[in-house]
């Protein structure tokens, strides 16, 4: 029942405006595949990162792939402002995350963005909703 009611919103939110409301299961889902195939090599499994700390740069000079999974600052910025870095990488700010823009559909990066979300604890959420939805 509760699916069905989540879906009926999506829907509706779909039919009346570009906002974005809370999504279905499957667009996590989705997100979960489109990561582990493109993001999941720098970012580690569930976002978690692979460097033991993400503010210290390595032996080349380069800082680290962040985790996404709430721990780190993913969740201070908009959802417009992570698509804009899924599309273009780190290269404008002397970074080493390359873009997507071309590569991954829009429904995959909106996708990218449920599935993060879906990793962060419920507080920095309901700090998230508040702040951007
Ligand atoms: C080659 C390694 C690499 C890959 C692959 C990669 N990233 Fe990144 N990502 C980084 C690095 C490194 C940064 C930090 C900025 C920089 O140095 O470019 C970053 C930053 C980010 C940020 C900003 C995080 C924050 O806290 O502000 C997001 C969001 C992000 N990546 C999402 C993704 C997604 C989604 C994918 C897959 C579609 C992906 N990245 C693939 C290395 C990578």
């Amino acid at each position: 029942m509760k699916i069905f009611i989540i879906a009926i919103i999506a829907l509706l939110a779909g039919c009346s405006s570009g906002e974005k409301e809370k999504t279905p299961e499957s667009n996590v889902a989705l997100g979960e595949n489109v990561f582990n195939q493109n993001c999941v090599s720098c970012h580690g499994s569930k976002g978690r990162g692979l460097a033991k700390d993400w503010k210290v740069k390595d032996e080349n000079g380069n800082y680290p792939a962040p985790p996404l999974n709430g721990t780190a600052h993913t969740w201070h910025h908009s959802p417009s402002d992570l698509l804009y870095t899924i599309n273009k990488g780190g290269g404008e700010m002397g970074g080493q995350m390359p873009g997507f823009e071309g590569r991954l559909s829009e429904e995959e990066k909106l996708a990218l963005l449920d599935y993060i979300y879906s990793l962060w604890p419920s507080e920095i959420q309901t700090k998230y909703d508040k702040r951007f939805k």
